[in-house]
């Protein structure tokens, strides 16, 4: 481990200082077992009083408790570790719990021990991701929310998980990619609504558990060259705040439903965005009806206040973070702050109610003023880490896993010709490595060493010491079982110590001599050489690439407890791997040019910029968003005459299309759109059948990826994914795939102004190798929908 940075001790200093002011709180009473939050039934005093009787409408519960509570009472609320109300019967709450990929122990509100002793540890997100099955997404968040509800039944979690995380990977560095969905933004939305829709549960305006989009936005940044997500200041045009950053975080309020919305530390226009109105309550709010409730990032409030002086006094940053439309921190200030801040006329008390109407809600719609007539009582501990969530978790690395390249091909191996496998590499025999961040405590684990193990015998050498791999010290000892062994599987990549939170990486290089030791493995060995690589964000190995000695290559993310399992199958053909990547894997040069602070998407030739993701930038990369390769083939094709060339955009009634401005000026560039908002959106897709035929002889599962090329004009993504869809064929066999596109939603650009327009005339659609356009124009007045021909 490197010594402490300054930032790191900077960060102690600050945790200290946090565990100092909370430890003046009386800390809340876990709840024992099987004993309610409120609404205790034993209670004689509170069980007849109106917020416990459920057969009430909540919002008549939530405005008799608030009725009940003083102000003192009610700043003590709007905090994380909120305090008891004895005399109501209402119990201390830790609204702090996190499942990202799985229940975690990461905030307070959760712990493992006694009858939960661990959870099941999906992969990472980004190998989830990489899937492309948003059935899969939806799965994991229901096995992840029976395992919560379970340990909050046993007294030791919470029911509000402030995961997942939905921020666009916008820069390859973000110590934090293995957290997110990728680079897409409408795949990290289908993601975030998926995932929300598991861990909340089907069952009208109750709820599983509550799940929390973070972290609101333009964040993507942790510690970049002395710039640190506390002090930054993400500048972000209208553009791109309309067609990147927004677009996960509107799919999972409006798509997912989802119980609450995370604001970020990093100042967005100069403005915190906890701070920020325009962003919480015009926004979220206002335009996106979240039904839920706002929480800020661990001390926010805080940060803005200590380190970004956006305020004078701590009264100001309480009452500015309340009236900006924040009904939760995470941290102690609006306890400590908000009574002074109403005294001082700042703010006003109903400003504070708002914001606990809010809270309180969706504590009545997760059943915990219900007394003990809560839903989902049968499960416990038999229901954690039972063998079909595990089963589940090894599907989902199974369907994660990326084949990059296959050289001969040299995959899958034969457990009759590879008898002996060398195994080599600082990620051959780990755990811990495999469930990344944001984790709990893994049900068990299969490292690649033993899932290769029961395929072939195994001869094990580290080669590095760790990921870091300082010298080459074990080099010659790996050199050697290569040459020994029927093939070589070189378990390679990142892990904590080189991408985490606080950690953005320089590079995209592969740490020290690991290139080196791959190359002389490959060089050396005897059979084939698969490199299998393990991390978040994407590496530059062009040179294993090349390497014609280098046969395979696999990309694993962080998969999860039964990643080892998952890769052996994957090797050994078992499964045939089907995932995608979720993001550009870019090449060394690529950062030449690129502050990680610069927020623009878009390229600027003039400046040298390159443009970000594969939305805008069109320089040369590694392997291409959506690249993943299979052991069978798969032939598209588009079937007879379902796909229409032209399509009329009908128009509402209150816009003529003679009397639409279908002329945005741009700069010099003149184009025929229409705004969305003019458009009967409702009535307007574009489908068509795609037959996939496996003509190889094996099973396999494809992803069927269709991109956009909208009409040519220099503020538009050259091209942008439209649809996916995923399906297995057996081999030799062939399914039809429906394909709708949403006209508005798909088809639209977005203009400087951050508008969003319909561009009329050629979209040219991409899916896999084939090619269909679609004309666009306005329908005219007589309804005219689609028009084929
Ligand atoms: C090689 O690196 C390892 C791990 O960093 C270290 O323990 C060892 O002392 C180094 N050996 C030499 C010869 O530098
Ligand atoms: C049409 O829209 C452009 C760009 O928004 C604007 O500059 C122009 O004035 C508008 N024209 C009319 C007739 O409204
Ligand atoms: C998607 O995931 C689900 C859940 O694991 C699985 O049943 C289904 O077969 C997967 N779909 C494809 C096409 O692989």
């Amino acid at each position: 481990m490197a010594a402490p940075t300054p930032a790191i001790i900077k960060l102690c200093r600050l945790l200290l200082l946090l565990v100092l002011v909370w430890g003046l709180f009386e800390q809340p009473k876990t709840c024992e077992a099987g004993k309610s939050f409120a609404c205790n039934p034993k209670d004689a005093a509170t069980k007849d009083l109106p917020f416990c009787r459920a057969t009430l409408p909540v919002q008549d519960r939530v405005r008799d408790l608030l009725g009940r509570l003083t102000l003192q009472e009610k700043v003590k609320l709007l905090v994380n570790t909120a305090l008891p109300v004895p005399r109501l019967g209402i119990k201390g709450y830790e609204w702090w719990s996190e499942a990202l990929h799985g229940v975690s122990n990461v905030g307070p509100g959760t712990k493992f021990g006694g009858d939960f002793p661990g959870a099941t540890s999906f992969p990472q997100v980004i190998t989830t991701a990489a899937s492309f099955n948003a059935s899969l997404w939806e799965a994991i968040g229901r096995v992840v929310s029976d395992e919560a509800r379970a340990m909050y039944n046993g007294g030791v979690a919470g029911l509000t998980y402030w995961s997942p995380n939905v921020n666009v990977l916008r820069d390859p560095r973000w110590g934090r990619a293995q957290e997110t969905p990728g680079e897409d933004p409408t795949v990290v939305g289908r993601y975030a609504a998926s995932y929300v829709r598991g861990l909340q549960g089907n069952d009208g305006n109750r709820l599983k558990v509550a799940a929390c989009c973070k972290h609101f936005t333009a964040y993507d940044l942790d510690n970049w060259n002395g710039v640190d997500r506390f002090h930054f200041n993400a500048r972000v045009s209208k553009q791109d705040m309309e067609d990147t950053f927004d677009v996960p975080f509107r799919m999972c309020v409006k798509e997912g439903k989802v119980a609450s919305v995370m604001c970020s530390y990093n100042q967005v226009n100069g403005v915190p965005t906890c701070a920020d109105p325009n962003l919480l309550k015009k926004t979220i709010r206002g335009a996106w009806r979240l039904d839920g409730y706002i929480v800020s990032d661990c001390d926010s409030v805080g940060v803005f206040y200590n380190r970004q002086h956006y305020t004078s006094t701590p009264e100001e940053a309480a009452a500015d973070a309340i009236k900006a439309g924040l009904d939760l921190d995470c941290g102690p200030f609006l306890a400590v702050h908000s009574e002074e801040a109403v005294n001082k006329g700042l703010l006003k008390e109903v400003d504070v109610n708002n914001a606990l109407v809010n809270t309180v809600t969706v504590q009545m719609r997760l059943g915990m003023f219900d007394g003990d007539r809560g839903s989902y009582a049968r499960l416990g501990p038999k229901d954690v880490c039972s063998p079909p969530h595990q089963d589940l978790a090894l599907e989902a690395a199974v369907q994660g896993i990326v084949l990059l390249k296959n050289h001969g091909p040299s995959l899958p191996l034969s457990t009759h010709r590879h008898r002996t496998l060398a195994v080599i590499g600082p990620n051959s025999d780990v755990t811990l490595t495999m469930i990344g961040n944001y984790a709990g405590v893994a049900c068990g684990y299969t490292s690649p060493l033993q899932g290769l193990g029961s395929f072939a015998s195994t001869i094990h050498r580290w080669g590095c010491a760790d990921v870091a791999c300082a010298n080459n010290t074990l080099f010659g000892a790996a050199i050697d079982a290569s040459r020994e062994a029927d093939a070589t599987v070189l378990v390679m990549g990142l892990d904590q110590s080189i991408e985490a939170e606080f950690r953005d990486r320089a590079g995209l290089l592969l740490p020290g001599g690991q290139q080196d030791l791959i190359s002389k493995v490959a060089a050396a060995s005897k059979g084939p050489t698969l490199l299998v690589l393990m991390s978040g964000g994407p590496v530059d190995v062009s040179f294993a690439n090349n390497d014609p000695r280098i046969g395979g290559i696999v990309w694993a993310g962080y998969p999860g407890q039964a990643g080892g399992a998952a890769i052996a199958r994957v090797l050994f053909g078992i499964t045939n791997p089907g995932g995608k990547l979720p993001m550009t894997w870019y090449q060394e040069e690529y950062l030449k040019n690129l502050a990680m602070t610069s927020m623009d998407m878009r390229s600027n030739p003039s400046k040298g910029y390159p443009g970000r993701t594969y939305r805008f930038y069109k320089g040369p990369v590694v392997y291409p968003f959506g690249h993943g390769l299979s052991y069978t083939k798969f032939i598209l094709s588009i079937a007879a005459g379902t796909a229409p060339t032209v399509v009329g955009i009908p128009l509402d009634g209150r816009h003529r299309a003679s009397q639409i401005n279908t002329t945005a000026t741009v700069d010099s560039d003149t184009v025929k759109a229409i705004r969305v908002t003019h458009a009967k959106c409702s009535r307007v897709s574009v489908s068509f059948d795609v037959d996939v035929r496996n003509v190889g002889n094996r099973d396999g599962s494809h992803t069927l990826l269709v991109l956009s090329t909208p009409p040519p004009q220099d503020w538009a993504p050259h091209k942008q994914l439209v649809a996916f869809e995923k399906v297995y064929v057996p081999a030799r066999a062939q399914r039809r795939v429906r394909i709708k596109i949403h006209v508005c939603k798909s088809l639209s650009v977005v203009d400087r102004f951050g508008i969003r327009r319909i561009p009329m005339g050629q979209h040219n659609l991409h899916i896999g190798d084939l090619m269909h356009s679609v004309s666009l124009k306005p329908a005219t007045s007589l309804g005219l929908g689609v028009i084929k021909s």
